[in-house]
Formats: structure tokens, sequence, C-alpha cells
């Protein structure tokens, strides 16, 4: 096929979701225990207050009310579920068949995987497979990650970036020339960058913040032109462009470079911060409740992560009667 040909059948969104932790900590109560001020953290990120999960409550419990929400108007649930992770509550066993237990779809296929912050995009490359192939109808992916618990506590220089939360998004089989139909996703990665973000368990995060800083934003900006070129589109078709939420200056340049407009650019970080994999969908969801994004906005969806990993991926935002203030409780 030509790139931007829309024949053929399609993974199309049907439904959004969100969740985050009840606990809000604000910047001021970072500065009461490190060497940091509020003035600061907004100036060079943009983040003012992230949400941090209880102690009991995991990413499994995110990515369920994250899902549910998803969900609403879609009584059959899914045939398949992929979570995208960097922070499961456990090594193994996988955190998607639990998931797929407690939303009530025991038997369905459920996976995991790991790609850092890009691991949405890579979700959804994945759902975009498995319904092009057969194997599903539809399918839920997940992003869900408890990042702020990767730091040093101690760690003036990477505590204030992390918050935790959940998005998720249903996929299911349509045709290509309907609303919410994905274009083909750009995905890529660089080993060479690996010791930039690490992180061997929780409370070891360890990254070179400058160069990841310059990876992220050539390689985002390089990904979004490649997606919308693969969508038959110009960047001045852009509607929304919808960054993975690393920090505002990140995303500034970004949107800089591909010429798109300061208020094309959708953004949550401020209350936020980087959640990770649930970035794009939690900011997704947030944005169609409020209705910064709308049915026919043309949307360019764009992620950097460990790994190095990065994504991009184009598409025409459906119209989702379900779509639900994202709730700001417990599970
Ligand atoms: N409060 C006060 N000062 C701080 C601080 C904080 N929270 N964190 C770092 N500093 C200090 C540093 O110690 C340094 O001091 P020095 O000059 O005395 O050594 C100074 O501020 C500048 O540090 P630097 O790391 O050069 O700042 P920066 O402008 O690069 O900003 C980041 C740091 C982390 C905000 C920036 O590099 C960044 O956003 N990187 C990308 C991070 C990211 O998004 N990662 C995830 C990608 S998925």
């Amino acid at each position: 096929m030509t790139p931007g040909s829309r024949r053929g059948p399609a993974a199309v969104v049907s439904g959004v979701g969100s969740a985050l932790p009840a606990q809000v900590v604000p910047n001021a109560d970072l500065s009461v225990r490190l060497d940091t001020t509020d003035e600061w953290i907004r100036a060079r990120t943009g983040i003012t207050r992230r949400h941090v999960a209880a102690a009991d409550e995991t990413t499994t419990d995110l990515a369920v009310q994250a899902s549910a929400q998803a969900l609403t108007g879609h009584p059959a649930g899914v045939e398949a579920l992929v979570v995208a992770t960097t922070t499961p509550d456990r090594t193994c066993p996988a955190t998607a068949p639990t998931v797929a237990t407690r939303l009530g779809l025991t038997g369905i296929a459920a996976v995991d995987l790991a790609a850092g912050c890009s691991g949405f995009l890579y979700g959804l490359a994945t759902a975009a497979g498995l319904i092009a192939t057969g194997t599903a109808g539809s399918v839920l992916v997940v992003g869900a990650d408890r990042l702020a618990s990767l730091p040093d506590p101690e760690d003036r220089t990477t505590v204030p970036l992390f918050g935790d939360g959940a998005g998720a998004v249903v996929l299911r089989c349509g045709s290509a020339d309907e609303l919410g139909a994905l274009r083909p996703v750009v995905l890529g990665s660089d080993g060479r960058g690996a010791d930039l973000i690490t992180a061997s368990h929780p409370g070891a995060l360890r990254m070179e913040g400058a160069a990841v800083f310059r990876h992220a934003v050539d390689r985002m900006a390089a990904a979004s032109l490649q997606a919308a070129t693969a969508a038959g589109w110009e960047l001045s078709d852009v509607d929304r462009l919808v960054p993975h939420q690393a920090n505002s200056r990140i995303t500034t340049f970004v949107a800089r470079q591909l010429g798109v407009p300061y208020g094309r650019q959708l953004s949550n970080v401020a209350d936020v911060g980087n959640t990770g994999a649930a970035s794009i969908p939690l900011l997704l969801a947030g944005a169609a409740a409020d209705g910064r994004l709308k049915p026919g906005h043309r949307t360019l969806l764009t992620a950097f992560g460990a790994g190095l990993t990065w994504g991009a991926v184009a598409l025409t935002w459906p119209d989702l009667p379900h779509t639900l203030t994202p709730e700001r409780g417990r599970p």
C-alpha cells in the first residue's frame, strides 16, 4: 500500500480510561525533605505536583481501574490485553493475566511488555498486529507505572520528575477509513543508550538527565515526522500533538522542531509529572473528557523512553460517547 492509503482492516480506538492515585504530592512537599524549590522544579520541568500510590496500591490496581473505565460501553469486554509497564508488581508472573481476571476476562490472551516510557506505543502496535492477524477482534492496551518508587528518595535530580498512574485504550477491528483508525506505528530503539536511564530495583534509578533530554527531543521529533508521513499528513495538518509527558521543556522543543503551534500541543505534566507508559493514555483520557481533544482532530502521539526506545503514530480522534472524567480515587 502507498503511504497514507486507507483501505483494509485496521485497529480502531473505541474506548479510553485512566486512573490516578488519590495521594497528591506538590513540589512544596519535596522541598521540605530535599535541597530543591518549587521554582526550580517548575522552571526546569513544568511539573507542579504528581500523584503517588499508597504503599498497598499496586500497578495492577491502577491498571484495573483505568481498564474498567476504558471498557465502559463494551459489555462483552475484549479478546486480548496488553499491559505496558516498567514497574510490574512482581518480576514473575506478568501483570496482564491478573488484570484480565480482575476485569472478569479470565481466559483471554494477556501479556506484559516493557519498553520504558514508549511502552504504550509498543502496546498499540502489538494490538494492531493481533487485530490484523485475526488473533483478536478487540484488544485493551494499558500503560501503568509506579515510577515515583524508582528514584533514590534522597536524589533531588530525579525525585521531582516522576509520578504514578495508568491509562487504557480499547482497540477493535474496524476499517482504515473510520475515525479512530491507527495509521502505521513508527517504532525504534538504540541499545547504545541503555545506560542513560537504568533502574535495577526501586530506589536505584540512575539517569543522565542532559543526554536523555537531547535524545528525547531528537527521537520524538523524527518519529513524529515519520508517522505523519506514513499517514499521508503534512505536519501542518496536525490538530493535536500528544507527546510523552517527560517534562514541558522537552515537549516544547519537540513541538518547536516540528513547527506545531503551542496551542495544538496537549499537556498534563504540570499535574501528574512523568508517569511512564501511562503518560500518553492518561493524557488522551483527560483531554477527551474535558474537550481539548475532539472527534475529528488529527492527532499525533509520540513517546521516548529508557532502552532507548521511541515511537509515534497518527490517528484521527474518534467520537467516544462513554468517555468519563478521570477518577481521582483509589480502586
Ligand atoms: N533542585 C535544585 N537544583 C537541582 C535539582 C533540583 N531538583 N536537580 C538538579 N539540580 C541542580 C544540579 O545539581 C546542578 O547543579 P550544579 O550546577 O551545581 O551541579 C544544576 O541544578 C543543573 O543541573 P542539570 O542536570 O544540568 O539541570 P538540567 O537543566 O539538565 O535539568 C533535568 C535537569 C533532569 C530536569 C533535565 O536534564 C531533564 O529534564 N532531563 C530529561 C529527564 C527526563 O525527562 N527523563 C525521562 C525521559 S523518558
